[in-house]
């Protein structure tokens, strides 16, 4: 029967016939059974191999245990740890078994790897009588293993590279961000500039269009005050004779009242008296000079107002450079701002007598005008005083504006030259009396100074030169 005949089974027949690559050793490391699938896959014969004690040549080409040898000398864990250094361990399968793996380069076309499993076999009493080693061909699974690592790191690779090119990405945006506001901010700030700018533009615009109204009204009153200077001119020659002859009048009137006393008819005189009573001839004789004296100073003002507004429009002088009296420009100056001034500050005059001085006097009073303006604004609420000199220097005059006012901040100083600079509030100031005024002296080749203390005041000195030939070619130039 069935049975019986695997009775006789020897083991040999079954060993041979395991598809499990399979060697036993015994206690003397000497190996005493190889199957045919260890024959197959190591390539050697079972014939060479039993008997023999070199399953190390066979495996790693030189002398040395195999993993069967240490599990026959029961010194497994040490050795174990020293050949195979923490790969083997112990067989989930088989008590006392030990696993490891190794890969064999020798072994099939691209080498082999190998899981060996060897167990102990023991005689009844439990004693070793030797070991057997089964082997399995595990290369497929660590190729696919290593291939899978391998897949991993360069999927890691991968994303670390995508991280990378990610975080560059985002840098670039960023940097990208930050250029776009930067650029954002210089634009806001550009057109912040602008619109100051364009404020400014408007402002002056007003000033120009302001200082044309200036001129053309400075041109009309120099016309009207040419116009009224030749009629007031006889009026007040005319005043003086009449002036005269009205007191020829009463030294007669006189005379005859004296003699009215002596006439012989009463009717006359009664008739005399009479007129006289009606016409208070008393108050006429009272009144009249008192209206003559009035009229007169009217006649003196109005004589000095077309003056003034002569000295200071220069019609006649208009834009030429010539010798001309600084003094009188100064004057008819201050005539024409007392207005602004004279209810903030007494103006006090210190005047050196000048030479003429080459000039286009329309212009130095105009300089004059600026001081003084500013030197009004500087004045505070309390009553100020505003004191102009004058004097000479060799080959040079000067005249100063000093008033009693705020003073300048040293942080202001360096700007008040400045066009458009200002720091009296919107609608007040523009910004332009002191560069226009700069511009005029530096034409003059001259000076303009400043002294200032806080609290104390400022003092604006303006330096000219008598003579322009000094200079002749920028004055030939500015003359052109
Ligand atoms: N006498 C002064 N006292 C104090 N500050 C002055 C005086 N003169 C000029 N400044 C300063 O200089 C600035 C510029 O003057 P200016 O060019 O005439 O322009 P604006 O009078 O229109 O302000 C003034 O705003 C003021 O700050
Ligand atoms: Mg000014």
């Amino acid at each position: 029967m069935e049975a019986h005949h695997l009775d006789d089974l020897s083991l040999a027949g079954f060993f041979d016939a395991s598809p499990v690559p399979t060697f036993v050793i015994n206690t003397q490391h000497v190996v005493t059974h190889f199957n045919k699938a260890c024959e197959n896959l190591l390539g050697v014969k079972a014939q060479d191999m039993i008997g023999e004690r070199k399953l190390g040549q066979v495996f790693y080409d030189h002398d040395r245990p195999v993993l069967a040898d240490l599990i026959v000398d029961e010194s497994a864990a040490d050795e174990l740890e020293r050949l195979y250094t923490n790969q083997a361990h112990r067989s989930q399968l088989i008590a006392d078994a030990y696993e490891t793996e190794a890969f064999f380069p020798h072994l099939g076309d691209d080498g082999c790897w190998l899981l060996f499993t060897a167990t102990p076999l023991r005689n009844s009493d439990g004693s070793i009588a030797g070991a057997v080693e089964t082997l399995q061909d595990i290369t497929g699974r660590k190729r696919a293993e290593e291939a899978l690592l391998k897949y991993q790191s360069t999927l890691e690779e991968l994303i670390e590279k995508r991280t990378t090119e990610l975080a560059q990405t985002n840098r670039a945006l960023l940097e990208d961000v930050a250029r776009r506001e930067a650029a954002e901010a210089a634009l806001l700030s550009r057109n912040t500039e602008l619109n100051e700018l364009n404020a400014k533009l408007s402002m002056a615009q007003e000033h120009l269009a302001q200082s044309e109204k200036l001129a053309s009204i400075g041109q009309l009153a120099a016309g009207v005050a040419h116009e009224i200077n030749n009629p007031i001119g006889y009026i007040f020659s005319n005043f003086g004779t009449l002036e005269k002859y009205l007191a020829d009048l009463f030294q007669m009137l006189d005379a005859y009242e004296k003699a009215e006393s002596s006439h012989g008819n009463a009717q006359t005189r009664l008739a005399l008296e009479t007129l006289r009573n009606d016409i208070e001839l008393g108050f006429l004789k009272e009144d009249i000079p008192t209206l003559m004296r009035e009229s007169k100073e009217g006649l003196v003002r109005v004589r000095t107002i077309v003056q003034n507004l002569k000295d200071f429009s220069h019609v006649d002088a208009s834009l030429d450079w010539q010798f001309t009296n600084l003094l009188q420009g100064i004057d008819a100056t201050l005539n024409m701002v007392n207005n602004e001034v004279r209810y903030k500050a007494d103006i006090v005059k210190d005047y050196d007598v000048l030479p003429e001085v080459q000039c286009i006097s329309s212009e130095i009073n105009q300089v004059v005008m600026n001081l003084l303006i500013n030197a009004a604004d500087a004045i505070g609420p309390a009553r100020g005083q505003i004191t102009v000199r004058t004097g000479v220097e060799t080959g040079k005059v000067w005249f100063e504006v000093a008033d009693t006012g705020t003073g300048i901040p040293k942080e202001v100083l360096p700007r008040i030259f400045d066009p458009f600079f200002t720091s009296k509030p919107v609608g007040k100031g523009t910004g332009l009396g002191l560069s226009l005024s700069y511009g005029i002296v530096q034409k003059h080749h001259g000076s303009i100074d400043v002294q200032t203390e806080m609290g104390k005041g400022s003092t604006f000195r303006v330096t000219l030169p008598i003579n322009q030939s000094a200079t002749p070619a920028a004055y030939k130039e500015s003359q052109a």
